[in-house]
């Protein structure tokens, strides 16, 4: 069955009113990722993208997937393969960092929900032809911040975002205070010294303290 662009930014927009942040989590040993799952679950964030940027990726995802009330997607899906991948592990959702012709006919043909990235006005408006309104805002930081966003969404209004890249607990509210943002995405969740010392209650408590960000949640 194959899914289309719009159904797609549909499901994308109704998981990700589920909390303002979606950590982004690079998992080095996948035998972490049950307890992982389950403080960020605890702290309030269900919606969870692993990167696979890592060789235990995979694994973590199809570990997760089994986490009843989490849903775990996969992240840096750049192409074809990735997705396959990802579909394969369980992922119910794919997250790039931009988009290709080839990556969106992959994901489409596979009927798994694509968050495509965007930065520029032409790049969203190019998604948004394919038939994409919500997108990954990235690298957010860097691109602009909060005000290139907010800028977007004067001739833009019918794009929503998600921006992750250098998004912080100091700067995420910036973001979520925009009508354009439905959450923002972001590793400070869960860092690497944490996950090493196996501190779930510390990884917990960051969840929570992001799970109560105010959000414009449109
Ligand atoms: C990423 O894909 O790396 C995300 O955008 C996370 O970025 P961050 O590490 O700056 O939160």
């Amino acid at each position: 069955m194959a899914i289309t662009a719009h159904n797609a930014s549909q499901f994308m927009r109704r998981i990700c009113t589920a909390a303002p942040i979606m950590p982004v989590l690079v998992i080095k040993d996948a035998n972490t990722a049950t307890d992982l799952g389950l403080a960020l679950l605890r702290g309030g964030l269900p919606i969870l993208e692993v990167t696979l940027r890592t060789p235990a990726a995979l694994d973590a995802i199809k570990v997760m997937s089994d986490l009843p009330g989490v849903t775990v997607g996969a992240g840096t899906v750049l192409n074809a393969k990735d997705a396959e991948a990802a579909k394969d592990a369980g992922a119910q959702f794919a997250v790039a960092p931009g988009a290709t012709d080839n990556l969106i006919e992959a994901c489409t043909a596979l009927d798994l929900p694509l968050l495509p990235g965007a930065v520029t006005a032409s790049e969203a408006m190019q998604l948004l032809d394919h038939g994409f309104d919500f997108m990954k805002f990235f690298p957010a930081e860097t691109s602009g911040g909060a005000a290139a966003l907010k800028a977007l969404a004067g001739p833009l209004p019918q794009i929503a975002f998600c921006p992750t890249g250098g998004i912080t607990a100091q700067n995420a509210t910036q973001y979520l205070a925009l009508p354009n943002v439905i959450c923002a995405g972001g590793s400070w969740i869960a860092p690497a010294s944490l996950v090493e010392q196996k501190n779930w209650g510390a990884i917990q408590q960051l969840a929570a303290d992001a799970a109560q960000m105010p959000s414009s949640k449109i």
